[in-house]
């Protein structure tokens, strides 16, 4: 009895190894496929695509690099691009020129106080010296997802109920406004410093979609308070905005609105903390004011995420949540669809309240909705 005991438990311990071991393989190949599947061509691809159109002016260098289209190296940093530090410095390099432009009115659209607001936007994680600005619209609730769990509140990202990702007063991520003078400063001096950006006009109609058109998560506000205050002073045919059929807020009326930069500055103070899901980068996190340790790009995003996990040192600690084929890529269709119904007139307006962040992150001017 006591031997078959004995042969019992052997069989059990084999069996947890053989599981441990499977587990282990899925995990290896699981890196593998994504690494090297069409996913990550189609990826490599795009880095050729960007150099084309976003960093237009560097991009005969970079495509004149025979590394970017070696094939990915296996290991941790497998899905970074060797040389994606050259792409790093050239941001680096358009961000401070159009930062130190002399044209008063490139300036004033670049430039901003850091005060409050902005510290509010930046959320600390101590433990690793980093700080991240917020720029709603752009994938940030994995970036705050994977803060949280460095702060040590939750061990995986997800574990993290999404309802907590956003409240901040229990998901244990503080923000920079909670901090006195002092200690914000010695942080800012320190701290690994980042953001994501977007194409800008893709960005608001991300923002338009989520706000006004889903809402999915319940913020009644916006489609009580905020669009009825837009359309009062946006919409052109105010027989149109008693009609119910049409009530709701229309793309036309939020660009009219966003175009109007005098105009708007009463009614965004009304409208509180809810704006920031279309001010600008500048705006947002004083990109030319703080300096940033790297600026991602959502259209790079496979590339940068793990590229930003590595530089702040936190690449073995946590992993960026597996990103949906396809969502990073930008599409002129859609954009070309929304903006098929505005005038001119009214993109121009628009494109000259957003030709700040369009120039300092080498977004080209969109000329097929401009000429
Ligand atoms: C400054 O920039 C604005 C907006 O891009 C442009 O219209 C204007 O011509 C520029 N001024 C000078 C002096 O280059
Ligand atoms: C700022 O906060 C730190 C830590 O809480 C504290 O030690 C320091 O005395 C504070 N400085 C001022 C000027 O209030
Ligand atoms: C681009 O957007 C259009 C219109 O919204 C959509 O039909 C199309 O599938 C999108 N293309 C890609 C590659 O996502």
């Amino acid at each position: 009895m006591p031997r078959r005991m004995r042969h019992h438990w052997l069989l059990l311990g084999a069996c947890g190894w053989v599981l441990l071991i499977v587990l282990f393989a899925r995990k290896l190949i699981n890196f593998n496929t994504r690494a090297t599947d069409d996913y990550g061509e189609k990826a490599k691809v795009q880095i050729l695509t960007q150099a084309k159109t976003i960093e237009s002016k560097l991009a005969q260098t970079l495509e004149g690099t025979p590394k970017l289209s070696d094939p990915p190296s296996v290991g941790p940093s497998a899905s970074v691009p060797t040389d994606w530090h050259t792409v790093e410095k050239r941001r680096e390099a358009l961000l401070s020129a159009v930062c130190n432009n002399s044209n008063d009115t490139l300036k004033k659209l670049t430039h901003t106080s850091v005060n409050t607001f902005v510290y509010d936007r930046i959320f600390v994680c101590d433990k690793h010296k980093i700080l991240f600005c917020q720029t709603p619209k752009v994938g940030n609730t994995q970036w705050k997802k994977v803060l949280i769990v460095l702060n040590g509140v939750f061990s995986t990202v997800e574990e993290i109920p999404e309802n907590l990702v956003h409240d901040h007063e229990k998901n244990g991520l503080p923000r920079l406004s909670s901090l006195n003078g002092t200690e914000i400063e010695k942080r800012l001096k320190t701290y690994f410093k980042f953001f994501i950006v977007r194409d800008p006009f893709e960005r608001l109609i991300s923002a338009f979609k989520d706000k006004f058109v889903k809402n999915p998560r319940f913020e009644p506000w916006y489609k009580h308070d905020i669009a009825p205050a837009i359309i009062r002073k946006y919409r052109k045919s105010h027989r149109d905005s008693n009609n119910k059929a049409s009530a709701g807020l229309r793309f036309e009326d939020f660009i009219r609105y966003l175009g109007d930069e005098t105009g708007r500055r009463h009614m965004d103070q009304q409208f509180g903390e809810h704006v920031i899901h279309w001010l600008t980068y500048v705006e947002l996190c004083a990109p030319c004011e703080i300096q940033y340790s790297f600026i991602g790009h959502h259209e790079t995003l496979e590339m940068d995420a793990p590229y930003i996990l590595k530089a702040a040192g936190i690449e073995r600690l946590v992993s960026y949540p597996t990103i949906p084929p396809g969502i990073t890529h930008y599409n002129q269709t859609k954009v070309e669809h929304y903006f098929s119904g505005i005038s001119k007139r009214d993109v121009k307006r628009l494109y000259a309240h957003y030709k700040g962040d369009f120039a300092l992150f080498g977004y080209p001017r969109p000329d097929f909705l401009l000429n």
